[in-house]
């Protein structure tokens, strides 16, 4: 989550009893590398502790507007903010900054700021549907503030309804698209994720080890960037937030025929599935009976995906393979760029810990035709994923 390294995040929380979703809230900003400031009202203070917040922020909480210290605490911590976040944000909240009323420290910080502000409501369905909230909503998206849309579910009281509040992560992803550079806006980006698996017989497979998580985690991080992604996988993760488009592909053959459609029209594409190399020549349409002895299954090349693309190549179109590799990875990885015409590849040592493979984390050396290669030591496949697409947005044409 590179996008939040570093930005200052006023974090203001009002008085609903989701406030005890914003120290999850707190704590993904916090551990993604966000310096945060929690401002909490005197109604968040019922439902939530300051000591709490002040051990997982970056400062201790304040809420007063009156503090001898500091005689103008607002206009400091709005000045200084990069984004306002005001996670719950009830419907006095709202109709508060609606009205331009700084009543208390928050309401004010509102005001005194010129910083991006991501509003996340959260209230009974009766509060949520009422036109004066509604309107006051549309009011400040006119303005620019963006809402963070609640979700339908349990509510406080035991109701259950629309107008609770949304999931940390999605609330985290939003901040982290409104502070991303939007590099990749107007871009489209096809991503492929997971590994293939062709049919032996009716119930058979041959796999690999290959969750999808880094095609997964490219894809993500494209559409933060603001990309169209066209996300072809093998697997069911939760889909990444943003234009993200999901085509669900099992064989060496499905992925081929959806990523040569869909990388038509693409910017860039990034291949980071693993595609088997053979495929059974007739798999049995039935189940093969264990009873009929040992099968003796013949196998064929699967066609090289990557090969075919960069044959093809739009001008233009920056094209990313990744390699597994488990000895001399530079040298193999320099190899197949040149074999299959790419612009990049991103090569990594499936042999070592936390690299490759169904981790959270992986290791690659970016080999790129121009430059040095990029190394990039072991960490967390979003970091990855944000190294690889630095290296493809450095050489897209700019754009007419
Ligand atoms: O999914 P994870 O668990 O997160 O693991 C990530 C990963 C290890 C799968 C990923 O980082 C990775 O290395 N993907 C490529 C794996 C692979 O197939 O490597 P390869 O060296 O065999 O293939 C080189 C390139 O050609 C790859 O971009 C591959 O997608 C492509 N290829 C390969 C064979 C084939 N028939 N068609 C292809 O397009």
């Amino acid at each position: 989550m590179g996008a939040l390294v570093g930005k200052r995040i006023v974090l203001g929380v009002s008085g609903g009893i989701a406030a005890y979703k914003a120290i999850e809230i707190c704590r993904r900003l916090v551990d993604a590398g966000a310096h945060v400031v929690p401002v909490l009202t005197k109604g968040a203070e019922h439902f939530v502790g300051r000591t709490t917040f002040s051990a997982l922020a970056s400062e201790p909480v304040q809420s007063s507007l009156w503090d001898e210290a500091e005689p103008i605490p607002h206009t400091r911590l709005g000045q200084s903010a990069d984004l306002v976040l005001v996670a719950p944000a009830t419907a006095r909240l709202i109709g508060a900054y609606t009205a331009g009323i700084s009543s208390d420290l928050l309401t004010a910080t509102l005001l005194a700021t010129r910083a991006k502000v991501l509003v996340c409501p959260a209230m009974h369905t009766e509060m949520w549907e009422h036109p004066a909230v509604q309107e006051n909503l549309a009011t400040l998206r006119r303005r620019g503030v963006e809402v963070v849309a609640p979700e339908s579910g349990r509510l406080a009281g035991g109701d259950i309804g629309h107008g609770r509040l949304a999931a940390p992560e999605t609330i985290v992803a939003a901040v982290e698209r409104a502070l991303v550079e939007p590099d990749l806006r107007g871009r489209t980006v096809v991503v492929t994720a997971g590994g293939t698996r062709e049919p032996i017989d009716a119930v058979r497979v041959i796999a690999n080890r290959s969750s999808g998580k880094q095609g997964y985690a490219v894809a993500a991080e494209a559409a933060a960037r603001g990309a169209r992604v066209v996300l072809v996988s093998t697997v069911t993760l939760p889909v990444p937030p943003g234009e993200v488009r999901v085509v669900p592909v099992e064989t060496a053959a499905d992925m081929q025929a959806a990523v040569q459609a869909e990388a038509l029209g693409a910017d860039i594409v990034v291949m980071a599935a693993a595609v088997a190399d053979f495929r059974p020549v007739a798999p049995a349409a039935g189940k093969i009976k264990k009873d009929g002895g040992v099968p003796e299954i013949r196998l064929e090349p699967t066609p090289d995906i990557l090969a075919g693309l960069g044959a093809n190549k739009p001008a233009g179109q920056v094209l990313v393979g990744f390699a597994a590799e488990t000895s001399d990875l530079h040298a193999n990885a320099s190899s197949k760029l040149e074999r299959k015409r790419l612009d990049l590849i991103v090569a990594n040592d499936v042999s070592q810990p936390g690299v490759g493979f169904h981790h959270d984390t992986n290791a690659v050396t970016i080999v790129r035709r121009v430059g040095d290669p990029i190394s990039v030591g072991l960490r967390g496949k979003r970091e990855v994923a944000k190294a690889v697409l630095d290296a493809a947005v450095a050489l897209l044409a700019p754009r007419q």
